[in-house]
């Protein structure tokens, strides 16, 4: 097909790049590339846990968060045991279950929402590690912290429960939970973070954990040296420290999220109202889903058609700046 493409809204990544202080700090280090990384990032561990009130062995940082998924799984289900997450989910929970050899079980969603209560009919002896997607990708929907809280207080304590937050710096909305103090309470919970969204290093690779101190060291032991890159901590601790980068971002995300989703919804276009820097966009077949893929396609614009993902139905759009929505929205309607 041909196509001018000049935007690209599938992989959910920040459409305004990132903070041009972690620009700076990577144009500072790039002279360096020949020099092997730090093996533990501690000035950026530092930087973590004085923003989250924890101590550095409280975190663990990895080459993206899907790294640290990757070793939650290696680390802490052993062979017979299991994972348990949400059907339309972050696709990396089963895929990595799977690498490893570990079953990796799917509670379904209730109205596009990971309930935590339809987890527990799928709870047993063998579930050792449950992944939760907070806000969802892709259906941009959250849990509450009462939700969390109640799974958290109904379940085993040799579960670990792992809240993925990689979009949390999107959320509007009040109720969604303080992972932190939960983790103070809960020491079986995990909280997973990312530096590819919302702070825009994607390319970078890198990502974090906080959990609790015993199962960090754990971790730990398990990590591959040197496995972070050159520029990457420098980048993410140059970008954490850009706080108003991470404030103007968020609040221009939830104003054109809120416009794209009004004008999607007044066109009867089937769209969920999302948390997140991305929407959830599903059709009554597959054809009329591959028609608007690809009516958006030819016009520059590249989503995410969420086949791949065995969701025929449906495709998921990165919240773009307002020049992409005002065209996506003319392409859609007109
Ligand atoms: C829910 C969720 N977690 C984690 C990731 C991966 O992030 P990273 O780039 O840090 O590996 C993604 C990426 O799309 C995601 O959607």
């Amino acid at each position: 097909m041909e196509t001018n493409l000049a935007v690209k809204l599938s992989a959910n990544e920040n459409c305004y790049g990132c903070s041009p202080k972690a620009l700076e700090a990577i144009r500072a280090k790039v002279g360096g590339v020949s020099f092997y990384p730090e093996v533990n990032p501690v000035a950026l561990k530092e930087k973590l846990a004085e923003k989250y009130g924890v101590t550095t062995g409280n975190i663990i940082v990895g080459a993206g968060s899907v790294r640290i998924i990757d070793g939650l799984i290696q680390t802490f289900v052993k062979e017979g045991e299991e994972v348990l997450t949400f059907e339309k989910s972050f696709v990396a929970y089963g895929q990595l279950s799977g690498f490893h050899q570990r079953t990796c079980r799917f509670a379904p969603l209730k109205n596009f929402r990971c309930v935590p209560e339809n987890l527990l009919p799928f709870i047993s002896d063998k579930t050792r590690l449950i992944f939760i997607a907070n806000p969802n990708n892709p259906t941009g929907t959250m849990i509450s912290h009462a939700e969390l809280e109640n799974l958290l207080k109904t379940i085993p304590r040799n579960v670990i429960v792992t809240i993925d937050e990689a979009y949390s710096e999107y959320v509007t909305d009040a109720t969604f939970p303080d992972s932190i103090l939960l983790q103070k309470k809960y020491p079986n919970l995990v909280i997973l973070h990312s530096f590819s969204k919302i702070y825009g290093l994607a390319g970078l690779r890198i990502g974090y954990a906080i959990m609790d101190d015993k199962l960090a060291a754990r971790m730990a032991e398990g990590q591959i040296p040197f496995s972070l890159n050159y520029l990457s901590s420098a980048a993410a601790l140059a970008a954490l420290e850009d706080e108003s980068f991470i404030i103007q971002s968020a609040r221009v995300n939830a104003d054109e999220r809120n416009v794209l989703y009004r004008e999607l919804n007044s066109h009867g276009i089937h769209v969920l109202p999302s948390q997140s820097n991305f929407m959830y966009m599903w059709f009554e077949e597959e054809g009329e889903k591959k028609k608007v893929y690809d009516l958006l396609f030819k016009n520059g614009i590249l989503v995410c058609d969420m086949k791949i993902f065995g969701q025929e139905n449906a495709l998921r759009i990165t919240v773009g700046d307002h020049e992409t929505n005002n065209k996506m929205v003319r392409i859609l309607t007109e």
